[in-house]
């Protein structure tokens, strides 16, 4: 059912920790950064819990609070940060190894980082090929697996006196996997954990052990991870919240703020080609057919979702989109990503669009990972189960309830978002309609 208007929320007391899935690049830019704050040399810049407002009520009322003053999120200086990774690398080590930021910063953010000391991992090379590391989890089979990290998860929340959980994956692409039958339901799925069966994936057995013990999961890369029916039951049985895939940072996002403003004026479009260079791990990661097809595949629906060829085939009928990512490493973290846009107006006469974004891409995930988490736990101390939805806003392919298709426009995706904070709330949706102030 359905969470009502106006719902309880439990209050966020007591410590909450984020537990990530991969220490590279953008689990470490986000731990950084929320030392950083913490300790007052650094604003959430990109963070929409800690920076944006809402507007309640007619406009006449000068209300807007805070997002953060208005929903009760955990407290920054409540956060405490553990880890999984193949390589041992404390945080510190890590972030430096990342390069996304500067010597100077992470020198004066040496203690805490320094501390976070990554849980040996569930790996398997056949899942991401360019991949090789020692600080790795031996067992069974599968099953036996997840029973180490949920050993890990319990001792994290003892060891750090956490009174709530979530987990992020933030680790590596894997290879591109469809739903099979063995994902069809609990059962089948645990029995094919104990087989060891090839369906499933590590980033599964994380899901699996998180929402076994009671922590919400948000899949920050394009994996289908938690996005099978067996784990949506889990999450359902448990009343945990879930989301994914893959975060919305760089060229997508710049696709998701585009799009529906040529829609909106109801421009043509013939094609849209779409290419970076970047030179960081996931990049070297993606390199490999197999996991850029997994990324390629959560690129290239955004378009389509937005654009509705079958509703405006004389706009959008056949348009071509190309996406392609390159590995070059003299551009570590710092990805250049090129947007070569063809579209068509009045008379059907060709105009171009070109972007060049010189774009960060962890300075762009990482205050996603703060978001997600605080309203992860928001909804999980208000009751919210299964997908969440209106968390869309966040991801480049948004889960859904089943047989649903997913809302891409970027815009529409925040109205939603903010929409579900003002149902919690008791307060009463936005509708922009407006037509009050001139009765
Ligand atoms: N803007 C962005 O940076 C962005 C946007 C969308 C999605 N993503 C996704 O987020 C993920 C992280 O990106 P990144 O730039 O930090 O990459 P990264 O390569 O720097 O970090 C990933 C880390 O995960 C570790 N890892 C791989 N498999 C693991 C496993 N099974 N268990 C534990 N650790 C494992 C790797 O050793 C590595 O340290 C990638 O999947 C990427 O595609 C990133």
């Amino acid at each position: 059912m359905a969470i009502e208007k106006g719902a309880e929320i439990a209050p966020a007391k007591g410590k909450l920790g984020v537990l990530l899935v991969g220490l590279g690049a953008v689990s470490t830019t986000f731990i950084a950064g929320v030392e950083a704050i913490k300790q007052g040399i650094a604003e959430p810049i990109g963070s929409l819990t800690q920076m944006s407002t809402i507007r309640l009520g007619k406009r006449t009322e000068n209300r807007s609070p805070l997002i953060k003053d208005f929903v009760p999120l955990a407290d920054l200086g409540d956060l405490v940060f553990g880890a999984w990774d193949i390589f041992p690398d404390s945080a510190y080590e890590a972030a430096m190894h990342a390069g996304v930021l500067e010597k100077e910063l992470l020198a004066q953010l040496k203690n805490p980082l320094q501390k976070i000391k990554p849980m040996k991992a569930v790996f398997d090379q056949s899942y991401v090929k360019r991949l090789n590391g020692t600080n790795v989890k031996e067992g069974q089979n599968k099953l036996e697996m997840a029973e180490q990290l949920m050993a890990d998860i319990a001792e994290f929340k003892r060891k750090n006196k956490c009174s709530r959980l979530v987990m992020v994956w933030a680790a590596s692409t894997e290879i591109f996997l469809k739903q099979h039958a063995v994902h069809k339901n609990l059962k089948t799925f645990e029995q094919a954990m104990r087989d060891n069966h090839k369906s499933i994936a590590p980033s599964m057995i994380y899901a699996y052990a998180a929402l076994k013990s009671g922590v919400p999961f948000a899949n920050g890369a394009p994996n289908l991870t938690v996005d099978i029916p067996a784990l949506l039951q889990l999450a359902n049985e448990n009343n945990l919240p879930i989301c994914g895939k893959d975060f919305k940072t760089g060229q997508t996002l710049m696709k998701t703020i585009i799009a529906p403003g040529l829609k909106s004026r109801m421009l043509g479009l013939h094609g849209w080609y779409s290419t970076n260079i970047l030179g960081n791990r996931d990049g070297e990661v993606l390199d490999d057919p197999d996991s850029f097809k997994t990324k390629e595949e959560s690129k290239l629906s955004v378009l389509e979702y937005i654009l509705q060829p079958e509703v405006y085939p004389e706009l959008y009928k056949d348009f071509s989109h190309v996406v392609r990512i390159n590995y070059y490493p003299p551009r570590g973290d710092n990805k250049e990503g090129w947007d070569n846009i063809d579209i068509f107006g009045w008379l059907g006469y060709p105009m171009q669009i070109k972007i060049d974004f010189l774009c960060r891409d962890s300075i762009l995930a990482a205050p996603i990972v703060l978001d997600l988490a605080l309203f992860l736990d928001l909804a999980q101390r208000t009751g919210m189960k299964g997908v969440q939805e209106w968390l869309s806003f966040y991801f480049k392919s948004p889960q859904t309830a089943p047989g649903l298709y997913p809302e891409h426009d970027i815009f529409i995706q925040l109205m939603k978002l903010k929409n579900t904070l003002r149902h919690l709330r008791g307060e009463d949706l936005i509708t922009h309609l407006g037509l009050e102030y001139y009765d």
